[in-house]
């Protein structure tokens, strides 16, 4: 690691933006960070961040904030990058296809001319999984190195609803969601469980006796929780921020853990060719593997057409 006292340096590409500052203010109190530089086009707006963020750094860990310019990506051990637009109410992450790749097309260059070769990059703009394949196709970066936050956040919503549902500690609550960060993703209930007991059993022993309705109704709340949130506040910042968060610091610990990052996916549940969402063992090196669940019927439909879904958004871009 490059940073001061042996910890990390995370650069993060639209530090002054509602998801690059949350993220960094959740970073300061991880521990593993030496160094955060905010960057971005707003240099003022990313300088007012820095000073801000910085002057709470008395109260963590040993971390400085700072702003820089692409050239500081250069030595960073992860940069996580959350620059272009973001959805405006009752639009689609994929609407903001267009304008975000073509922002990407000129940042990555910059942020990877120089890159130290032990890099993780970080994507997290919408749409996450279209701009983490763009990152990794304009780049030539191997693949386990560029990582989209992918469906990290939707998992914990999906372990959030189940343990507020069933009043359980999160921590017992194992559960999946795969695929698109998007409209079409997928809820694995086939492997869901509660304590090592299988959803539906755990459901007949609480008494629930319309098991396929709480499906649904889980099931879209999870789906529209970024459309219910910035239909309120005009756009969705904290629990994204905790996603990359607990993302990143997993990379630097090296931690081996199991993450529903995005990733290039390789003839997984018989796919090709586009990142997307299934659980993956991530460390500092990246991706270490991607695992394949035993997924029901209708599950590897849905997977399947989520796929389709990134592929035909992929293929209006000219890579
Ligand atoms: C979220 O799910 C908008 O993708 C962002 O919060």
């Amino acid at each position: 690691m490059s940073a001061a006292r042996g910890k990390g340096t995370v650069a993060i590409v639209g530090g002054a933006g509602a998801v690059g500052s949350s993220t960094a203010f959740a970073l300061m109190d991880s521990g593993l960070v030496g160094e955060i530089v905010l960057v971005d086009i707003d240099d003022e707006r990313a300088e007012g961040e820095a000073m801000d963020l910085d002057h709470g750094a008395y109260f963590t860990s040993s971390v400085r904030v700072r702003t820089g310019d692409y050239e500081d990506c250069w030595d960073a051990d992860v940069v996580v990058v959350t620059a272009g637009a973001s959805q405006n109410p009752g639009e689609t992450r994929l609407e903001l296809m267009e304008r975000n790749a073509e922002i990407f097309a000129e940042i990555v260059p910059e942020i990877t001319a120089g890159l130290n070769d032990d890099a993780v990059i970080l994507v997290v703009t919408n749409p996450v999984d279209v701009l983490a394949y763009v990152t990794w196709a304009v780049s030539d970066l191997p693949a386990e190195r560029v990582i989209g936050s992918g469906t990290v956040l939707d998992t914990s919503r999906f372990r959030h609803a189940l343990s507020r549902e069933f009043d359980l500690d999160p921590a017992n609550v194992h559960a999946y969601v795969i695929g698109e960060h998007g409209d079409s993703e997928v809820l694995v209930w086939s492997s869901a469980n509660l304590g090592g007991v299988p959803f539906e059993r755990y459901c007949a022993h609480r008494g629930v006796e319309d098991v396929d309705a709480l499906k649904s109704r889980i099931g879209d709340d999870v789906r529209n929780a970024a459309y219910e949130i910035i239909e309120r506040k005009g756009r969705t910042n904290y629990g994204v921020a905790r996603s990359v968060t607990a993302t990143v610091e997993r990379i630097l610990g090296d931690d081996d853990s199991i993450l529903t990052v995005s990733t290039l996916v390789d003839g997984q549940h018989g796919i090709e060719d586009a990142y997307l969402s299934l659980p993956c063992t991530v460390n500092r090196g990246g991706v270490r593997d991607v695992l394949e669940f035993d997924l029901s019927e209708a599950e590897q439909t849905d997977l399947e057409e989520s796929a389709a879904v990134i592929r035909e958004s992929l293929d209006r871009l000219d890579l």
